[in-house]
């Protein structure tokens, strides 16, 4: 595991997408790990910037993290629709090239198995870009969740309701429900990129770099990724 810290995020987004341009540019085929909530959005901005600069992205396939369970297809905060807004369309990856779980699926452990599935006959994820919960989480693995799970439904705890309530017009309607990438599928991606910034993720992020490698705190898998990059801003750095 490396540790970089640098003084904004912006710097932050620019080193991983320094990471990104460089798997992009050497493989024909490259598969992209994709997350949502609003640490990835430099990040998202400095590849778009790079892509009107010329860097093609057609040749890219993606695999989202997580997804909402029960949010009807076109709503605003399902994760296909941001990805859709946020990574695909700026980027011009083709539409059909980019998958997530289906939180509408009438079969909801079948559709994480397809999912798993596909990512598995895709070649598996080259990189993987996460953020972190301010408990912990990586995609939506709330505390609690065994190191080896695969992609599975989960309920979400209060606070990352609470948290995530910022994007709907009230805590009732965040979703409950989940379905998300596990720790496991999480831990077989090629290169994992942690990104983290301000003050209120320093807790979590102490825990998941010093802590002990513990289901109490999902985002410790860093500790045993083959090959993990953790991206912090000074706040987010400031209990390490
Ligand atoms: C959500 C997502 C996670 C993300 C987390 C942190 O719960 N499922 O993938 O890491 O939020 O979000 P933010 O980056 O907005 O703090």
């Amino acid at each position: 595991m490396e540790i970089i810290v640098l003084p904004t995020a912006t710097d932050t987004a620019v080193v991983a997408a320094d990471i990104i341009e460089q798997l992009v540019i050497t493989r024909p085929a490259p598969v992209l790990g994709l997350a949502t909530g609003s640490t990835p959005g430099p990040l998202y901005e400095e590849l778009t910037r790079r892509h009107k600069g010329g860097l093609s992205f057609a040749h890219v396939r993606a695999f989202m993290l997580d997804e909402y369970v029960g949010l009807p297809a076109g709503h605003p905060e399902r994760y296909a629709e941001v990805i859709r807004r946020e990574v695909t369309e700026p980027l011009d990856i083709p539409l059909e090239a980019v998958q997530g779980p289906d939180g509408s699926a009438a079969d909801l452990p079948a559709e994480c198995e397809r999912y798993e599935q596909a990512i598995t006959d895709a070649g598996g994820i080259d990189v993987q870009i996460a953020g972190i919960g301010s408990n912990g989480h990586i995609a939506f693995n709330e505390p609690g969740s065994a190191l080896t799970s695969l992609t599975r439904p989960k309920t979400l705890n209060a606070r990352t309701r609470h948290d995530n309530a910022r994007f709907f017009a009230s805590l009732d309607e965040v979703p409950k429900h989940v379905l998300t990438q596990g720790l496991g599928t999480i831990g077989r991606s090629r290169h994992l990129l942690m990104l983290a910034s301000g003050e209120g993720k320093a807790d979590a992020v102490a825990a998941a770099v010093e802590g002990p490698l513990a289901a109490v705190c999902p985002a410790s898998i860093v500790q045993t990724h083959r090959h993990a990059t953790v991206l912090l801003d000074e706040a987010a750095a400031s209990k390490l």
